[in-house]
């Protein structure tokens, strides 16, 4: 009989109780890893752990704040109490903090990088020691198209995932003599809950959050370094990096920052 691709593998994944976190722990579990499910819901985890559980495979509910080191430290201590190994880490926690940078404050820009840079590294430094005496693993890491072209007015988020497409860069490069790949996804609009509250333009429509949960799995298959999807946010990442000034005037021309439900930029998840 064929083995799945991920028998025996034990996956970590942060922001496992909604959307792209939900729908990579869910495909992992069915190419046959088991499944350790961080996020701080603990009501949806365990919904995510019993469709796992339905397919005969299984899965850890460890609820936890990856903006507190202590907690993603416990989580990651739990999963290799239980199974002894951590082969992938899937960070994919994350919150979209907008606000235009003539009125953001260094609080706004603290509780993006609290979740969605600090939140990637606890848990990268949590399961180094492991993959490292395995001499083996992958670490995901989910950076945003907003990690390689700013769109106004996302400045606290941007920050952030440009800080995590840094991380990933070095994390990749250093850690290849001990076996352990490092891919970093920067995916365009994708239809979460982190952004139900925003319309977007027809050239950025949102893709659902299983493409992503795929492009991840062909990367663990194949590691990828970079994935950028999908094809058009691709193409506008890599012309925006050869010419700034035509990804701004088409970033403007196409209004690319959407339009907001609510009255003011701000978190919304
Ligand atoms: N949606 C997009 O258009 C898009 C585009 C590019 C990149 N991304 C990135 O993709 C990742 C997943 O976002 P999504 O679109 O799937 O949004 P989502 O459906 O809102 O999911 C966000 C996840 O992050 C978790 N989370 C947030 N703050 C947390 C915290 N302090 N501690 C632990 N978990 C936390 C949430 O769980 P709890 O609330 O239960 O803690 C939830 O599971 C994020 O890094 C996001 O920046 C999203």
């Amino acid at each position: 009989m064929a083995r799945d691709f991920l028998q025996d593998h034990v996956a970590l994944v942060t922001g496992a109780s909604s959307g792209i976190g939900r729908a990579t722990a869910l495909l992992l579990a069915r190419e046959g890893a088991r499944l350790a499910l961080v996020a701080r819901r603990e009501g949806l985890l365990r919904e995510v752990a019993q469709e796992i559980e339905r397919m005969g495979r299984e899965a850890l509910t460890l609820p936890a704040d990856v903006t507190r080191q202590e907690e993603v430290e416990r989580a990651v201590a739990q999963t290799v109490a239980r199974w002894g190994r951590v082969d992938i880490l899937a960070a994919c926690a994350g919150a979209y903090v907008r606000a235009p940078v003539l009125q953001m404050t260094v609080a706004d820009v603290e509780r993006s990088m609290a979740v969605n840079f600090y939140g990637v590294l606890y848990a990268v430094q949590a399961v180094l020691p492991h993959m490292v005496g395995q001499r083996g693993g992958h670490i995901v890491l989910v950076s945003s198209a907003d990690g390689k072209k700013g769109i106004p007015p996302d400045g606290p988020y941007v920050a952030a995932k440009f800080a995590v497409a840094g991380l990933g860069d070095i994390l990749r490069q250093e850690l290849r003599p001990y076996g352990i790949a490092v891919t970093t996804v920067f995916p365009g609009r994708v239809d979460t809950p982190m952004i139900a509250h925003l319309r977007v333009p027809w050239i950025s429509a949102k893709i659902p959050p299983k493409a992503v949960a795929r492009a991840i799995l062909q990367a663990l298959r194949r590691r990828t370094p970079e994935v950028i999807l999908p094809l058009q946010v691709r193409l506008f990442v890599y012309v925006s990096a050869l010419f700034p000034s035509l990804g701004d005037w088409f970033t403007r021309q196409f209004h690319l920052e959407g339009w907001e439900e609510a009255q003011t930029a701000q978190e919304v998840r």
